[in-house]
């Protein structure tokens, strides 16, 4: 059977089980099918199948037991085939005949009133109009289906029933719809489960706006096992989700609280600019960009901008967005981040440390008074614990000390000494093991920026502070500031910064100098001790880190 064959002239049709192919064959010798089931498919009963099992072997007649199998495998994907037919076109017609029920609304009741969730417990009772985000979707038998609404204040379970859930939109509703509820909501009675313990029994829907189904369908595009990489690049969607609105949630309530503390205490907010001029930080992490021709970064932080304003407006702080071109992807850095900083005139470094003792409990006191925040924090992290004061103080030549009796070594497995800069992970060994917020103090200026004074008991060590928490590490770094113009002109020198476009913050030092030191606090870290997130990138809206930029 070496001979080229025509399937025109025969019935024979070549079946190769190694290298033929299904679609793209078309069962000649050439180009063989892979399956004698296809090939039974494609050009009917009527058919001489050769079959090849392995080059070696050769084509050979199909076996009678195996062209029967293959038959009968052919029969009954044809009667599936045409029971999902029926099935199909029955549903079609369903869904036809559902388009002429038409829901109107009854004229004998009394009118709605519109409401958001979050006040559905005080309008139970009364015959409300909700609408919102279809977050879940059960049916159960032909006449009921449960939805749970969400419209950012909350979630409602709204109940249709009979003819309210066999229109067309009924039949078709799917998850991220937009629908307006009308109805009445009753306290449940107990033994049934829903938010808040209660529910809307509809007497009247409308839809918004459809989402899509099927392939383009929500759950589609998200789903619990999803890689990290599609959440972020998802994450307009992932932030419907109950955890990731709650964190966005808490996180809004944390900066009214940070900003409550600071107005209780007549600090002025300022909001300073983004671009800038000057470092702060170091080099090593600005973002530098083309502005009209001349050099200008982001800004690494607000501080020396705020100290400008002490002067003039008094103690001051600001929510600012700082930027941070960190090169290395970490559970704790962000390249943009929310930064609230505050500055204070006529303060100790003693002061310093008491004030932010005092904003970090304060804050966490606020937030935890208000109810519904309350909940969210301790849905995110049932354990939490507010912070004890007084905090633990410790200072920078202890820790060496402790990082030593502890046998937390350096990478190259040698001991950390005085002058070296404690890094991300040993400095979250100890803060995990003392388990409690500690204030690390007393840096060695070698290892701090240009602007922080130095002890007046011990020049090798700056008036700084660090605060670690458990599980994240630093969440502020703050000194006293150098209020001397000539040491600042050092400390520029120290760090190799041209001090001519800093002329603005070395007058300061000038027009009536004083002691004054503040902080800044990062607001994700902050968060992803206070609500227990694996990593900062949760606490935000869209976090930026190398390699992403959006949504
Ligand atoms: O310790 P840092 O660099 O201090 C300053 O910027 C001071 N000028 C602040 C001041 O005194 N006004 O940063 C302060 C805090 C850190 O403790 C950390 O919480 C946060 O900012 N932070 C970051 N958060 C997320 N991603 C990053 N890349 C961060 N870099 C700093």
């Amino acid at each position: 059977m070496t001979e080229q064959i025509s399937l025109q002239d025969t019935d024979i049709v070549y079946v190769d089980e190694n290298n033929g192919v299904d679609d793209s064959g078309n069962g000649t010798r050439d180009n063989p099918y892979k399956t004698a089931v296809y090939a039974l498919q494609v050009k009917g009963g009527n058919i001489k199948i050769l079959i090849q099992k392995s080059p070696e072997e050769g084509y050979k007649d199909i076996s009678g037991a195996a062209f029967k199998k293959a038959k009968k495998r052919v029969e009954d994907l044809a009667n599936k085939a045409k029971k999902e037919k029926l099935i199909y076109e029955k549903e079609q017609k369903k869904l036809e005949e559902a388009k002429s029920i038409i829901l109107t609304q009854d004229p004998t009741l009394s009118p709605a009133s519109k409401i958001k969730i979050h006040d559905a417990i005080t309008n139970r009772g009364k015959r409300v109009k909700v609408s919102g985000w279809v977050h879940r979707l059960r049916t159960q038998g032909k006449d009921m289906k449960f939805i749970i609404l969400r419209d950012g204040t909350g979630y409602l379970q709204c109940i249709l029933t009979g003819r309210l859930c066999h229109t067309y939109d009924a039949l078709t509703l799917s998850l991220e719809s937009t629908i307006t509820m009308y109805g009445v909501i009753t306290e449940l009675p107990p033994g049934k489960m829903a938010p808040d313990n209660h529910e809307l029994l509809a007497d009247y829907w409308e839809v918004n706006h459809k989402a899509p189904g099927a392939d383009d369908a929500f759950t589609n595009k998200l789903n619990a096992e999803a890689d990290p990489s599609v959440l972020y690049e998802q994450r307009h969607l992932v932030i419907r989700g109950e955890t990731a609105s709650a964190v966005l949630k808490v996180r809004s309530r944390i900066l009214k609280a940070f900003r409550d503390h600071f107005d209780s205490k007549g600090f002025t907010e300022i909001t300073p600019p983004c671009l800038v001029q000057t470092q702060v930080e170091g080099g090593s992490t600005l973002f530098e960009l083309n502005y009209y021709g001349e050099k200008a970064y982001l800004t690494q932080s607000s501080q020396l901008y705020l100290e400008t304003c002490l002067p003039s407006v008094g103690d001051v702080y600001c929510i600012s967005e700082s930027y941070r071109a960190e090169k290395s992807h970490t559970r704790r850095h962000l390249s943009e981040y929310s930064h609230l900083e505050a500055e204070m005139a006529f303060i100790s470094f003693e002061d310093l440390l008491d004030e932010l003792e005092d904003l970090i409990c304060d804050t966490i006191d606020r937030v935890l008074s208000h109810k519904l925040t309350r909940d969210l924090v301790y849905q995110l992290h049932p354990d939490f614990k507010p912070p004890e004061r007084p905090f633990m103080r410790l200072d920078y030549k202890d820790a060496i000390q402790y990082l030593k009796d502890h046998d937390i070594k350096k990478e190259d497995g040698s001991f950390f000494e005085f002058g070296d800069d404690i890094p991300e992970a040993p400095e979250r060994a100890m803060t995990d093991q003392i388990n409690r917020p500690i204030f690390l103090c007393r840096f060695p200026a070698e290892i701090k920026s240009f602007y922080m004074s130095r002890c007046k008991d011990d020049h090798r060590v700056t008036e700084s502070v660090d605060v670690l928490v458990p599980g994240v590490g630093e969440i502020v770094g703050g000194s006293m500031r150098i209020s001397d113009m000539q040491e600042l002109l050092e400390g520029y020198k120290r760090e190799g910064i041209d001090p001519a476009p800093y002329y603005w913050y070395t007058d300061q030092r000038k027009y009536g100098t004083t002691e004054h030191g503040g902080f800044g606090l990062g607001i994700e870290r902050f968060l992803a001790w206070l609500l227990h997130r694996d990593t900062v990138k949760e606490c935000c809206l869209y976090p930026r880190f190398m390699g992403r930029c959006l949504p």
